[in-house]
């Protein structure tokens, strides 16, 4: 599989989300806590743009112990990309969709090696 230099690890900052087109693929590249991620461009749903969403912090419910919802709150360091066609959110780390386990996005193989980041791409698939 082809593999493209895309930068300097340092080069992303932690909350970094960049676009690009990557041996003629579209891909949405993340860096969070340090670590990089990177996904196709292409909603599971209806094939939307989903990395060019709006990245928020994970919501939770608070619920009491008679089971009654007490409102909401933000998980502290899980973060999703919603897709701006329909809303759809998804896992920034595992590309799982927040609700069920048949969407998810498609991953682009990262690399790290001497400090460069490498993506492995390959347009035919
Ligand atoms: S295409 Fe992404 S939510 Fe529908």
């Amino acid at each position: 599989m082809p593999e493209f230099r895309v930068g300097r690890q340092d080069e992303f900052a932690d909350g970094d989300k960049r676009l690009m087109i990557v041996g003629g693929v579209e891909v949405g590249l993340f860096r969070l806590d340090g670590d990089i991620f990177c996904w196709r461009n292409i909603c599971p749903h209806q094939g939307g743009p989903v990395c060019q969403g709006q990245v928020f912090r994970r919501v939770l419910d608070v619920i009491d112990e008679s089971g009654q919802q007490r409102g909401r709150t933000y998980h502290d360091s899980d973060k999703n990309i919603v897709c701006p066609w329909h809303g759809a959110e998804f896992d920034i780390r595992t590309g799982r969709h927040a609700g069920t386990g048949r969407l998810r996005l498609r991953a682009v193989a990262t690399e790290i090696r001497d400090g460069e980041v490498y993506l492995h791409v390959d347009s035919d698939q």
